[in-house]
């Protein structure tokens, strides 16, 4: 049995130091970030990496970003910084960004699967942050799901599946922003997205004058775009969000008598359907983003014939 500390209440960060001694010695700790809970390791220690991609069943095609506490982490293992990474750093760091740079030798290959490049990433969790702080060493530190399945976002609904499969296990309560950071990388001068995230391409566009969305196609930049991602076990149709949203909704619902529908607020009483999921007031996408990933696990666990889930306004910035 892993040694477990509750930080959901009045949490002393001086506790963190015991975890941290783990990580420098080479153990896995399952922790949460603002964005995600994590599943951590000394980044420079191909041995604890290793472990990180077993406990995960991760593609070892598919290279790990590294969690940093400072400036001097990340220039201690990233090379021909930019004067742009340095802006696009200065200020979402620290927060949901990761930023894909030039690698050092430092770093094993295993982190970065072969490639001359590493994300780097400065969490503002407080937790994730001192972690790092205390370790002294970045943290590689992938979502903390099984390979292909969806974020956890609270330990309930991860913590089965990785119990007794790592050192130590850090309670964190809910992820604060609920989705992935966003990931970014800069080509020749212009940064593309490769992955969305929390922090929207139009923030990283008023910081670049610019921005490119390269994740709406497999590309060669993203390691695993030609992965399995966030996959449910049933069936789960997304239903655009425009006026005829809640008449296409009820067509789908007259079909199937076992549904699961995940909505926002406002129309939780027009669907006549055994089980209903609030996902939040339509207005408030911070809201909604921190409790999709609970609730598509909630409705798979219901073995439904079909999930119906609202969609939002799509908010961006072509
Ligand atoms: O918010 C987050 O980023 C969370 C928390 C725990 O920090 N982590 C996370 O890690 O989402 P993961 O491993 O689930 O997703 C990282 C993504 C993967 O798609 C991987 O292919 C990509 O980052 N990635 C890592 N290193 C890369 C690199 N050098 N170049 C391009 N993509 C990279
Ligand atoms: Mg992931």
């Amino acid at each position: 049995m892993e040694r477990y500390l509750d930080m959901t209440h009045n949490p002393s960060y001086e506790k963190l130091q015991e975890v941290a001694n783990i990580i420098k010695n080479d153990g896995i700790v399952l922790f949460p970030t603002e964005t995600v809970y994590g599943i951590g390791a000394n980044g420079l220690s191909k041995k604890a990496v290793e472990k990180v991609y077993k406990v995960k069943g991760r593609n070892i095609k598919n290279p790990i970003n590294l969690l940093v506490s400072d400036i001097k982490m990340i220039e201690n293992v990233a090379k021909d910084i930019t004067e742009l990474e340095y802006r696009l750093m200065d200020a979402f760091f620290p927060g949901p960004l990761t930023i894909i740079l030039k690698k050092k030798d430092i770093v094993p290959n295993i982190v970065t699967a072969g490639g001359d490049t590493v994300g780097v990433r400065m969490p503002s969790g407080k937790i994730a942050l001192k972690l790092v702080q205390k370790a002294g060493v970045p943290i590689a530190a992938p979502s903390a799901n099984l390979s292909g399945k969806l974020s956890g976002t609270n330990l309930h609904d991860i913590i089965g599946d990785f119990e007794n499969k790592v050192d130590f296990i850090i309670d964190g309560g809910e992820s604060k922003i609920g989705l992935e950071s966003t990931i970014v990388k800069v080509i020749d001068g212009v940064p593309h997205i490769l992955r969305p995230g929390a922090i929207t391409d139009v923030q990283i566009k008023d910081v670049a004058g610019d921005v490119v969305l390269d994740y709406l196609n497999k590309n060669e930049f993203l390691p695993s775009s030609d992965m399995a991602h966030y996959n449910i076990k049933n069936r789960c149709v997304l239903v655009k969000a425009d006026k005829g949203q809640v008449d296409r909704v009820n067509a789908i619902l007259k079909q199937c008598d076992n549904a699961v529908v995940i909505c926002c607020d406002e129309n939780v009483d027009m669907y006549n359907s055994k089980v209903i999921l609030n996902m939040g007031p339509k207005d408030n996408l911070e809201v909604v983003s921190r409790n999709i990933f609970r609730l598509l696990r909630e409705a798979d666990n219901f073995s439904p014939d079909i999930i119906v889930v609202e969609g939002v306004e799509e908010k961006r910035n072509r």
